[in-house]
């Protein structure tokens, strides 16, 4: 039985909850698993400059996407790369005085020590440069002639070289003169293929159609036309979704080297950790309109999320003065039913519906909807904890189930919590789960329906470093 179905059995119960539909127990029955395999796509990036936070942002919405995926059970196969044919790239390269062979390997270089700093997943990293591409390239070409698709003809039209496209005479109007093209395989249908090279075509097409393909707007024609004109007219399938987002400005505007606003993304991951960054591009990137990228947010972002709000709790209630046996306690119903209020009680219950509502926004990359959730259910327990003010319960003997309940229900939204943002987060969510002694093995989707803590309290982890400094 699938998770779809689960939803459709919770929906349709309104006014209902989740509590009394018991739906841990129906998990049991219905694993979390998705059983589809899972072909992610980025596009790949144009090497005549090295990458700015625009670019990151998309393969990080790929890999967030990517992981979710893993930790709910499938296979996933997430594919990256660079683009290094068109004109742009040799006018680069020859500014640059370098032969575009060594420029194109210098700048995909760059690319990929930037998404193995970002720490990206990525499976595959392919290069439009590499003979397996140029062998599956002229397949393609070979397939379309055989069905009849390419003639001769002659053509004529205002090609823009840095949009790699042609223009209307509408469009060029806005423009100073444009460059002519000499092109013979047009760069679109060569770099699109590169979806298909991964795939292992033309040997062997193993994972086909891609289930996302992830884009800026800025291509959003090329792939929901052109490529899909392109497969079937090859005999192949269109991928089955295309998700597409908007793009991060600076100061109102564009990025680019001429206006000398290009925000380059490793000085901010050494500013502002590698999580930091990850945190706030996630958070604050929506698909449907455009970003702005100021210093002042990114911190404002991770301070108000991460330090106070998450980095908070867990600090609170593993700190030795609150929690003196350094443990996750075991829930006390009794203890619950006396000292919390029918509203706390329902924020914990809730913490189970948790993974069904982020899963549709990290499926459809509506990821910041995901973490506004998961913040304000953490501010809840912040909140909750300041109600009780367990420092005072630490204190008296006898009131230490309700300072145990108090533990427990602020770490058990810790560990939900945790668990549900390692695709955002992956090393502070490490941190924090290795603190609350959850071993590696007990982080996927499904081991949040489990009880964590049973009838013995766990060990907390050793270490005593704070998730992430404020930020100044
Ligand atoms: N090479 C083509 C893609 C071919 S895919 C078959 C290309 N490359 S690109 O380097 O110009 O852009 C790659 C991706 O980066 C695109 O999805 C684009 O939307 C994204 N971004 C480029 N600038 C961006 C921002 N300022 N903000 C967010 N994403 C940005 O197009």
């Amino acid at each position: 039985m699938s998770t779809t179905l689960v939803n459709i059995l919770v929906r349709r119960r309104p006014g209902k909850s989740l509590t009394r539909l018991c739906l841990p127990c129906f998990r049991k029955l219905v694993s979390y698993k998705h059983t589809t395999p899972c072909f992610v796509t980025t596009p790949i990036f144009y090497v005549n400059a090295g990458p700015h936070i625009g670019h990151l942002y998309t393969v990080l919405l790929a890999d967030a996407h990517a992981r979710w995926n893993r930790l709910s059970g499938r296979n996933v196969l997430l594919s990256t790369g660079t683009d290094e044919h068109g004109l742009k790239i040799q006018q680069a390269a020859s500014r640059s005085e370098r032969s575009p062979p060594d420029y194109c390997d210098e700048v995909s270089q760059q690319f990929k020590v930037l998404f193995q700093s970002a720490n990206i997943q990525y499976d595959d990293f392919i290069r439009t440069t590499q003979d397996r591409h140029r062998r599956a390239v002229q397949r393609f070409w070979e397939q379309l002639e055989s069905n009849g698709h390419i003639y001769r003809g002659s053509y004529e039209g205002w090609y823009s070289v840095s949009d790699e496209a042609f223009l209307t005479s509408e469009e060029v109007k806005d423009l100073t003169t444009p460059d002519g093209s000499t092109a013979k395989i047009y760069v679109w249908l060569d770099a699109l293929i590169n979806y298909l090279t991964v795939a292992g075509y033309p040997d062997n097409l193993t994972t086909w159609p891609p289930t996302s393909q992830i884009i800026g707007k800025d291509i959003l024609k090329f792939h929901a036309v052109y490529w899909p004109a392109f497969l079937m007219a090859s005999d192949l399938s269109p991928p089955t979704r295309l998700l597409c987002h908007s793009h991060w400005l600076v100061d109102g505007r564009k990025m680019s080297k001429s206006l000398g606003n290009v925000v380059d993304p490793s000085d901010r991951m050494e500013r502002y950790s590698v999580d930091g960054l990850r945190y706030f591009l996630l958070k604050e990137g929506t698909p449907h309109s455009d970003g702005n990228y100021t210093d002042r947010k990114v911190t404002e972002t991770i301070n108000s999320g991460l330090v106070n709000t998450l980095g908070n709790l867990l600090h609170r209630c593993t700190s030795t003065s609150i929690n003196h046996a350094q443990v996750f306690p075991p829930l006390d119903p009794q203890a619950m039913d006396t000292h919390f209020s029918a509203e706390e009680i329902h924020m914990y219950s809730t913490l189970k519906t948790l993974p069904d509502s982020v899963d549709e926004h990290y499926q459809t990359l509506t990821i910041y909807k995901a973490l506004d959730q998961l913040i304000s259910v953490l501010h809840q327990a912040n909140a909750m904890f300041d109600h009780h003010k367990p420092w005072q319960l630490a204190k008296q003997m006898d009131q230490s189930e309700h300072l145990n309940t108090v533990l427990h229900v602020a770490m058990e939204t810790l560990r939900t919590c945790g668990i549900l943002m390692q695709p955002v987060i992956p090393n502070m969510a490490d941190q924090l789960l290795t603190k609350l002694g959850i071993g590696t093995d007990r982080r996927t989707i499904d081991s949040i329906y489990e009880d964590f803590v049973k009838d013995k309290a766990v060990k907390l982890g050793t270490d005593t470093s704070v998730l992430l400094k404020r930020v100044k």
